[in-house]
């Protein structure tokens, strides 16, 4: 079987991802390699719809190497993302007389990712947790670097804890039956790791871009895209973990791609969606404080449109509806928020040094 690994470190230790397609067929075999016995229970931790597409098969292959399987679904959406959905996950665990050596497999995107690793962080104070990512999403961000946690009506992603894996296990070809608008979203992720500096994946998408935002999955051009992706995340994230400087580069259009999503009641726009939307704001604020020149927006307005995604913020978004937001950001500090803005395309800063009326330039 024919995979990549990255190495990652972390406060907890050294961890590793695993990349190739068609792996998962290996991760029950990969599960006792490290060490977990056949004996053992695994949470299979996902949501109805990746259960029903991926989750039932996945299940299967794990019992027929003999570990006794726990399934929990929540229920598919962000809107779920909360402290309700961890607290069935855990009471059904606990109603199983879970162990700490019990592993917890989260199978699915962002948002089973970032569940089932807080499940797994506050279960017991922390159980095994392997995260099998099955969105582009999941692939190339939020399943590497511990971030888990669950929206609370104050913000996104409010409420939560940073949880290495003990190892992630990617394989590209669970995104083959991704709907075309959720495969597209992802690539506002990874037009971001061009944009903020990966030279590499900038000159394989010149290339390679209409491939990944066509209606045929390219198994291929996906994996090195993925590949790509994880390698720049594992890096960063390796360097520094708790987010106290280069981490802050991953949140370019983020700040205004949240505060989007939230003033949205995170419905009708996908998280990638709002990322590219957010990335122009970034460009607006980079130009009104004389870090960029114009053509920065139309590059980044130019990836958007090759990826198939919105490149206009949509009407009706006033300013006022996103201060709220902006200001919640859980990255803010003193009610001001460190923006991650783009110098060139390839290159970003950070900075603080803001009157916060500017803001309201990034969707003049
Ligand atoms: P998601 O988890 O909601 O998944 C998108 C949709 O795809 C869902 O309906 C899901 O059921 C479905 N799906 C998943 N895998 C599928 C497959 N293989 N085939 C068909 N359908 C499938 O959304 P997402 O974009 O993966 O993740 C967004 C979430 O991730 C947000 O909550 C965001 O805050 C979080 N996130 C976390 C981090 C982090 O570092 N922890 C980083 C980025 C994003
Ligand atoms: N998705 C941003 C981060 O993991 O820091």
């Amino acid at each position: 079987m024919k995979f990549r690994e990255i190495m990652v470190s972390s406060h907890s230790g050294p961890y590793r991802i695993r990349v190739g397609n068609r792996i998962k067929d290996e991760i029950p075999g990969w599960l006792v390699e490290m060490g977990f016995p056949v004996t053992r229970k695994v949470a299979l931790i996902s949501n109805v719809t990746v259960r029903n597409l991926h989750g039932n098969a996945f299940s299967a292959s794990l019992a027929a190497r003999g570990f006794s399987v726990a399934g929990f679904d929540f229920s598919d959406g962000e809107s779920y993302k909360t402290l309700d959905s961890v607290r069935e996950c855990l009471d059904r665990l606990l109603s199983l007389k879970w162990e700490r050596q019990d592993p917890v497999l989260a199978l699915g995107g962002g948002v089973v990712g970032d569940m089932g690793g807080f499940v797994a962080s506050i279960l017991l104070r922390g159980v095994p947790l392997i995260h099998v990512p099955t969105t582009v999403v999941g692939q190339v961000d939020s399943s590497i670097g511990g971030k888990t946690g669950v929206d609370h009506p104050e913000g996104k992603n409010l409420i939560g804890s940073f949880y290495p894996p003990q190892s992630v296990w990617i394989d590209p070809s669970f995104l083959e039956t991704l709907p075309l608008r959720e495969r597209r979203s992802g690539l506002g992720e990874v037009i971001k790791y061009a944009l903020i500096g990966n030279r590499e994946l900038l000159r394989f998408l010149d290339g390679n871009l209409e491939i990944l935002s066509g209606e045929r999955f390219d198994r291929d051009v996906w994996e090195e895209t993925i590949f790509l992706c994880a390698s720049h995340k594992a890096r960063i994230v390796s360097e520094d973990e708790r987010e106290s400087g280069v981490r802050m580069n991953l949140n370019f259009g983020h700040t205004f791609g949240h505060a989007l999503e939230g003033a949205m009641g995170y419905e009708g726009i996908l998280h990638g969606e709002a990322v590219g939307l957010g990335m122009i704001a970034a460009a607006r604020v980079a130009r009104a404080l004389g870090i960029t020149g114009e053509e920065t927006e139309e590059v980044i307005r130019a990836y958007l449109k090759r990826a198939c995604l919105p490149d206009r913020w949509p009407s009706g978004i006033s300013f006022d509806r996103l201060e709220r937001f902006l200001k919640t950001d859980k990255k803010a500090s003193s009610g001001r928020v460190t923006l991650v803005l783009p110098v060139r395309p390839g290159e970003v800063v950070r900075t603080r040094d803001y009157e916060p009326s500017v803001l309201g330039s990034g969707i003049a």
